[in-house]
């Protein structure tokens, strides 16, 4: 398995471009299965999750024609399966976005449950219950969700939490479903409105996508589409927390600041002084960051895919944060890893209280999961010495090229290849 070695105390400064959003493009790459026609996208990042979408994609029997510039076709006019297998699935639990599409288009799917996730349970009830109410006949056999229908009917969900694939994949459901589907509650996130706005332009009959009501009227067909993928929240997020943490001056081109505000009102909190245009955004940090309290919540609240990089943050700020996580009952495994470093962290319940220390000391930790990862590079780039960050496997799930991008700002992260299993 591959390992970052990074030498920390390197202040950020230069420009770089945001790549596609991954929880934009898995939902988006599925909608593929919607319709007979070719479907055109933009913007695709090069990810370990996009890839394992594309097999698990491949395996049904869509056909897949993808350039260097991040530009892809996708037909699927003859599928060969209707079968998500566990060993695709199981790597990654966004595969179940292909649940939705697969049974009002064709009407039948078989898809592997996904099973338990180093951040927790997270079940798939809320998928399931409004596939239910759209007239679907679900049994869970072996492992697997077997969903049938005739043509799904329009309904009235309501989801009792709030749930972004569970929205993504009963939207995707109802755009070919016979009347009117009505999701309540609905994930506010901006991918969701991405994969509406690419629905749309398939034909779809879709209004309130980015709000919490969202309307989708059935229609007989959709045909095929160009989309371009939304940049992605959650690097901006990242490369931006950096740049506080180094005390740098940065500027992300590519990107949506207006997908960002919770975001970027903490780390002005924090003392940084960001300007944006319509796409860019320029941060600077001339002081050392003030800790700043965080609580996650779905969108627009203060997303949990930041929260660690946040708590990375903290570490070496002046002063006392909280930090407290409400999406996911296991979030926290970075803060072992993070103490490993020399942070100063202690875990109440879903809180974690940051007393911000004057230097971290390089050392070697593991990656857990993909946002602890970046926060444990973070981390790395403001200790002191060497910091060797192992299993960054679930770094490639989720950011494209992070060396290279990081040593375009002025870091020193070096990739150490392994070769051989087991390793
Ligand atoms: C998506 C994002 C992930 C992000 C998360 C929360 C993708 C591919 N992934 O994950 O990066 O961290 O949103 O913003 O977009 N839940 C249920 N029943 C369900 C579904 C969810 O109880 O049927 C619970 C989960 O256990 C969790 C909460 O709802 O506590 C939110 O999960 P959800 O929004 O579904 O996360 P994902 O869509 O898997």
């Amino acid at each position: 398995m591959d390992k970052l070695a990074i030498q920390g105390g390197r202040r950020l400064e230069g420009e770089i471009s945001i790549s596609g959003a991954k929880n934009a493009a898995l939902p988006i790459l599925c909608a593929a299965l919607l319709t007979e026609e070719t479907l055109h996208l933009d913007n695709l990042p090069k990810l370990k999750d996009i890839s394992t979408t594309l097999t698990l994609l491949g395996h049904i029997g869509t056909q897949i024609c993808l350039d260097e510039q991040g530009s892809i076709d996708l037909l699927a006019d003859r599928l060969s399966t209707l079968q998500a297998p566990y060993e695709l699935v199981k790597t990654m639990r966004a595969s179940i976005l292909v649940l939705g599409p697969l049974l009002t288009r064709y009407g039948e799917a078989m898809v592997s449950l996904p099973g338990g996730c180093a951040i927790g349970s997270r079940p798939v009830d809320l998928h399931i219950k409004g596939l239910k109410a759209m007239g679907a006949d679900i049994t869970i056999e072996r492992g697997y969700i077997h969903a049938k229908a005739g043509r799904l009917k329009g309904a009235r969900i309501f989801m009792d939490s709030v749930t972004v694939t569970g929205t993504e994949n009963l939207m995707m459901a109802a755009t070919l479903a016979e009347g009117i589907t009505v999701l309540e509650n609905a994930a506010r996130e901006p991918e969701v409105e991405d994969l509406a706005n690419c629905l749309i332009a398939m034909g779809a009959d879709i209004r309130g996508a980015g709000t919490d009501t969202v309307t989708i009227h059935g229609v007989s067909r959709l045909h095929g589409a160009a989309y371009s993928i939304m940049a992605d929240r959650i690097e901006t997020g990242t490369y931006l927390v950096a740049a506080a943490m180094t005390q740098g001056k940065i500027t992300l081109h590519r990107t949506r600041p207006d997908t960002l505000d919770a975001v970027i009102e903490k780390l002005r909190e924090a003392g940084a002084k960001i300007s944006c245009s319509n796409n860019s955004i320029t941060l600077s940090m001339d002081r050392r960051p003030l800790a700043v309290t965080i609580k996650t919540a779905p969108y627009p609240a203060f997303p949990t895919d930041m929260q660690a990089q946040f708590m990375a943050m903290n570490c070496i700020a002046t002063g006392v944060g909280s930090v407290t996580e409400t999406i996911f009952e296991n979030r926290f495994m970075h803060v072992q890893e993070m103490q490993r470093l020399g942070a100063n962290i202690e875990i109440e319940g879903n809180t974690a209280l940051v007393r911000g220390v004057d230097k971290l000391d390089g050392a070697t930790v593991m990656a857990t999961d993909l946002r602890a990862s970046a926060s444990l590079v973070l981390a790395a780039l403001v200790a002191q010495g060497e910091t060797v960050i192992e299993r960054i496997y679930h770094i490639d799930r989720g950011y494209e090229c992070i060396e290279e991008k990081f040593n375009q700002l002025g870091a020193h992260v070096k990739r150490i290849q392994r070769t051989g299993s087991g390793s």
